[in-house]
C-alpha cells in the first residue's frame, strides 16, 4: 500500500513542476499511480498539483531545493510520513553554458549537487526502504551528455556521466534484492529548459535550428515522448531492463 487507503503504486518524481517531470507525472496519473511530486518552484508546483488533480490523480507535493543536500532526507521523513514510495524518478536538473575555463566553482557545485548528489541521496534514502518491502523501480534522468561531450557543458556532462555510472553501480549491488534501476538518456527535448535557453540566445531561430539538427530526423523530442520511455522502464513490460542507459535521442549519439 502506498498512500494510506490506496492500492495504486506511489511514484515520487523530482523536478515535476515543468518539462519532462510534469509530462511524466501526467502520463503516470493515467497508468494507475498515485503521485508525490517534488520541486523547488512553489508557484509552478502548485499549478502542477492543480493540473494533475484535474486528471483524477491523488497527488501530494513537496517544495524542496535539492541543492540543499543536508535537508533532503529530513524533509522527506517529514513530508512522507508513513506513505511508502514504490517507484522513484530522479528528474530535476540544471545546466550552465560554460567550458572548463569559464565554469565557476559555484556553478560546478550546483550542477553536481542537483544532478548527481541529490540523485545519490534519493537512492540512498529509498533503496533500503524498497528492498525491505520486496523491491522497487527507479529511473534516473541522465542525458545524451552522459555519453558524448556537448559543447560548453562541462559540469553538466560530468554530472550526467556520473548519473549513468551511479545507476549501473546500484543495479549491480541491488538487482538481486528486487531493485530495478535504469537511467534514461534523452537527446534535445523541447521543454521549459530549452525555451529559456532559446529566450536568452542572441539568435533564437539559429540556435533552435542547431539544436534540432543534432537529432538525425531534424526534430527535438517532446517531454511526452520521454515520459513514455520512463513509464515503460517503470512498468512490468520493462522487467528485463536493468542497469541500462536507455537512449531516446533520434540518433544523436549514434552519429
Ligand atoms: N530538455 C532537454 O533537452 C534535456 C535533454 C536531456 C536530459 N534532460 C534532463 O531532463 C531533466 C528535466 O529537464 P527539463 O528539460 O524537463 O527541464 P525543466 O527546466 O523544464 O524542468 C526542470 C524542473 O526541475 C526543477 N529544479 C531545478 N533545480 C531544482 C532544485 N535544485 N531542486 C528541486 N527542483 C529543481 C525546476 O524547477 C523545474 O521544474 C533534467 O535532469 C535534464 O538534465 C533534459
Amino acid at each position: 500500500m502506498s498512500y494510506s487507503g490506496s492500492n495504486k503504486k506511489l511514484v515520487l518524481i523530482t523536478g515535476a513542476a515543468n518539462g519532462i517531470g510534469l509530462a511524466t507525472a501526467k502520463k503516470l496519473a493515467t497508468t494507475g499511480h498515485d503521485l508525490f511530486i517534488v520541486d523547488k518552484d512553489e508557484t509552478e508546483i502548485t499549478k502542477a498539483v492543480t493540473e494533475l488533480t484535474a486528471l483524477g490523480a491523488t497527488v501530494k507535493s513537496l517544495v524542496l531545493d535539492l541543492s540543499d543536500s543536508e535537508n533532503i532526507m529530513p524533509s522527506l521523513d517529514k513530508a512522507l510520513g508513513d506513505a511508502h514510495v514504490d517507484q522513484l524518478i530522479n528528474n530535476a536538473g540544471v545546466g550552465f553554458a560554460r567550458n572548463v575555463e569559464s565554469t565557476t566553482f559555484a556553478e560546478w557545485d550546483l550542477t553536481i549537487d542537483v544532478n548527481l548528489k541529490a540523485t545519490f541521496i534519493m537512492c540512498k534514502y529509498f533503496v533500503p526502504k524498497m528492498i525491505s518491502s520486496g523491491g522497487g523501480e527507479i529511473v534516473n534522468v541522465a542525458s545524451a551528455a552522459s555519453i558524448i561531450g556537448l559543447k560548453n557543458r562541462v559540469a553538466y556532462c560530468a554530472s550526467k556521466a556520473g548519473v549513468a555510472g551511479l545507476t549501473r553501480a546500484i543495479c549491480v549491488d541491488h538487482a538481486a534484492e528486487g531493485i530495478r534501476i535504469n537511467a534514461i538518456a534523452p537527446g534535445t527535448v523541447d521543454s521549459t529548459w530549452i525555451a529559456k535557453i532559446l529566450a536568452d540566445a542572441p539568435d533564437p531561430v539559429a540556435t533552435r535550428k542547431m539544436m534540432e539538427a543534432r537529432q538525425l530526423d531534424g526534430k527535438m523530442g517532446t517531454p511526452e515522448e520521454v515520459a513514455n520511455g520512463i513509464a515503460f522502464l517503470l512498468s512490468p513490460e520493462g522487467r528485463f531492463v536493468n542497469g541500462s542507459l536507455f537512449v531516446m535521442d533520434a540518433g544523436l549519439t549514434a552519429a
